[in-house]
C-alpha cells in the first residue's frame, strides 16, 4: 500500500475539495440511524437526484423503525415506486421489524450485530456506523472503489476478490482521525463528480499528481495520437 505521506496528502486535498465543492444533501444533516439506513439503501443503485424526494416523502410516511414495522411490507413496496430494485424496500421492511423484535426499535452501533441484520452487508454497517455514530468505519461501495482503485492501485481487475479486499484495506489505512463522517462522505461526492466510471475530470483533480492511473481523461489517446502525427510528419 502507499506510504504515510501519500495518504495523508489525500486525507487534506480530499477534505479540501470537499469544503469548497461537497453537496449539501439532507442526509448530510442526519444522524438518526435509521434516516441514514434509508438513504443508503436508496442510494444503492438510484442517483442522487432521485433520491430525493423519495427520501422526503418515505419519511414522511414511514418516520421510523417502529412506523415501517408496523405497516405491512407491500405498502412498503407501494411507496418505494418508482425507484426499482423492490428487493431494497422489502429489506428495509425486514430490518426495521427485527429491529423492533430484537433491540427496541433502535439500530445497533456495533458492526457485529448490524452484520447480523439480513439486508446490511458491510458497505451499509461502515454507513450507519460513521454517518450516524460518528466511528471511525470505513465504506466502500463502487465508487468508492473506483476512485481509490485510480489513485492507489491503477492495474488489474478492480473487481476482482483480492483487489477488494485490498480496496478496503485502503479505505480503512484512508481514514482520518477527526472528520471521518466527511471524509466517507467526500470519497462519495469525489467519486460523483471528479471521478466517475467516464469522463473523470483529470485536468482539474487535485489527486492527478499522485494518481497512479493520471492522465485518464483522454489525453493519453490525444497524446499518443499527437505522436504518430508526427512520426507521420517525419517520414512525408
Ligand atoms: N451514494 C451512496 N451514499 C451516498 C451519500 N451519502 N451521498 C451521496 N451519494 C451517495
Amino acid at each position: 500500500m502507499s506510504g504515510a505521506g501519500a495518504r495523508q496528502a489525500f486525507r487534506r486535498r480530499l477534505l479540501d475539495w470537499y469544503d469548497r465543492n461537497g453537496r449539501d444533501l439532507p442526509w448530510r444533516r442526519a444522524t438518526d440511524p435509521y434516516q441514514v439506513l434509508v438513504s443508503e439503501i436508496m442510494l444503492q443503485q438510484t442517483q442522487v437526484d432521485r433520491v430525493l424526494p423519495k427520501y422526503h416523502e418515505w419519511l414522511d410516511r414511514f418516520p421510523s423503525l417502529e412506523a415501517l414495522a408496523a405497516r405491512p411490507v407491500e405498502e412498503a413496496v407501494q411507496a418505494w415506486y418508482p425507484l426499482g430494485y423492490n428487493i431494497r424496500p422489502r429489506r428495509l421492511h425486514s430490518i426495521a421489524r427485527e429491529a423492533v423484535a430484537r433491540y427496541n426499535g433502535a439500530l445497533p452501533a456495533d458492526e457485529e450485530t448490524l452484520l447480523s441484520f439480513k439486508g446490511i452487508g458491510q458497505y451499509t454497517a461502515g454507513a450507519i456506523r460513521s454517518f450516524a455514530f460518528g466511528q471511525r468505519a470505513a465504506i466502500l461501495d463502487t465508487n468508492v472503489a473506483r476512485v481509490l482503485f485510480r489513485v492507489f492501485v491503477g492495474k488489474g481487475d478492480p473487481k476482482a476478490h483480492a483487489a477488494r479486499k485490498h480496496l478496503w484495506d485502503v479505505s480503512r489505512a484512508l481514514l482520518p482521525r477527526k472528520r471521518v463522517f466527511d471524509f466517507n462522505q467526500a470519497l462519495m461526492d469525489f467519486g460523483a463528480i471528479v471521478c466517475p466510471a467516464r469522463k473523470p475530470q483529470c485536468a482539474s483533480c487535485p489527486m492527478a499528481r499522485s494518481c497512479v492511473s493520471y492522465p485518464l481523461d483522454g489525453s493519453i489517446a490525444k497524446l499518443a495520437s499527437a505522436a504518430k502525427k508526427r512520426r507521420h510528419a517525419r517520414a512525408t
